[in-house]
């Protein structure tokens, strides 16, 4: 018996090394370890031997039945770790994962790129808070309480005559109350307003605001910085209108607008077939502003603006819904 275990024993080294498959490496333990292999049957019958041949076989039963294990352990090891073998390999021809990488919001990054520009024009930037009263936000801005300016405006009101800004208007009222002229300061931040959500308004937005304020300022400035700032932004072939319009705080109001970059004038779904897109409020800030806040209007003079970030962010990369902005779904902002 001895005899025959060891011609099984290398006939089963010669299988396990032999394997080329994770297949055939299977069949071969199957054969030489496997419950009906003659290993098995082999270790089974020992106790039908005398006594003096059992303790012998049993050893070399134990002993083969080892190094076959062994065997076909580093078999298989070896069949896993080399090319072209098994399932369960790593393919080591797919590309790597990139790990996640941060980035600014495209709210912000627009931000950064319209503040970049004004500092170039000279403007520096101010900020406030967004829960303001109704002098800031509305009273020392010419909205009296019984104005119907007011309704272009609905909030969300807090206690008392605390509420959420309406614009960033009210940093620059308080920019004057606490310093003198020259002011040129632009004001940009989160506003809100009690709006029903749609396609192209949302009950929170981001604006920014201008105000320059000196002796002598005059309307034909306030174009030229305009002109030049649409340039920087959408380049100095951009076509610019300044309709009339009207604002409480400024006097006179116009509304600016450029050329329609999708269809170029000719009328498409983005001007709603006009040729044309409104970009910016505007106007020389009305006397009775500089009032409330102790300016002399017969001393100074000076512009405002005020434009939506969302906005210009929807138009730089083609989004149409505003609503996408403030959702915070990656599969949106990795794409913009
Ligand atoms: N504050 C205005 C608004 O939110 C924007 C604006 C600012 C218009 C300055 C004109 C001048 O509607």
């Amino acid at each position: 018996m001895i005899e025959r275990l060891k011609e099984l024993r290398v006939e089963a080294v010669a299988a396990f090394e032999g394997a080329s498959s994770a297949s055939e490496l299977e069949e071969a333990r199957v054969r030489y370890l496997g419950r009906k292999s003659e290993l098995n049957q082999a270790s089974r019958g020992l106790g039908k031997l005398p006594e003096d041949e059992r303790r012998a076989a049993g050893r070399a039963v134990n002993e083969i039945k080892q190094e076959l294990s062994a065997l076909l352990e580093a078999a298989a090891e070896r069949l896993a770790g080399g090319a072209g073998g098994g399932a369960g390999e790593p393919d080591l021809t797919l590309p790597g994962r990139l790990p996640w990488v941060g980035r600014k919001h495209p709210i912000t990054r627009t931000l950064e790129r319209l503040e970049t520009i004004f500092a170039t024009l000279g403007f520096e930037v101010a900020t406030g808070p967004h829960i303001e009263d109704d002098f800031h936000n509305f009273e020392a801005l010419n909205i009296p309480a019984d104005h119907p300016a007011r309704d272009m405006h609905d909030t969300f009101y807090i206690e008392g005559d605390k509420l959420l800004r309406t614009h960033t208007s009210p940093v620059q009222i308080r920019t004057m109350q606490s310093r003198k002229p020259p002011i040129r300061i632009i004001a940009p931040g989160r506003v809100y307003r009690n709006e029903t959500p749609d396609a192209s308004h949302g009950s929170e937005f981001y604006q920014l605001e201008g105000l320059y304020i000196d002796k002598g300022v005059r309307f034909g400035e306030l174009m030229g910085v305009l002109q030049k700032f649409l340039g920087e932004l959408y380049g100095q072939e951009v076509v610019v209108r300044f309709r009339p319009g009207f604002f409480p705080f400024t006097e006179p109001s116009t509304e600016v607008d450029i050329e329609c970059r999708i269809c170029r004038g000719e009328g498409c779904g983005v001007c709603k077939n006009t040729g044309w897109v409104e970009l910016l409020g505007a106007g020389m800030v009305d006397p009775r502003v500089f009032e409330a806040v102790g300016y002399d209007p017969d001393v100074y003079t000076g512009y405002a603006f005020g434009l939506g970030i969302d906005r210009i962010a929807m138009m730089m990369s083609g989004v149409s819904d505003i609503r996408l902005y403030h959702e915070n779904d990656l599969r949106f902002l990795r794409q913009v």
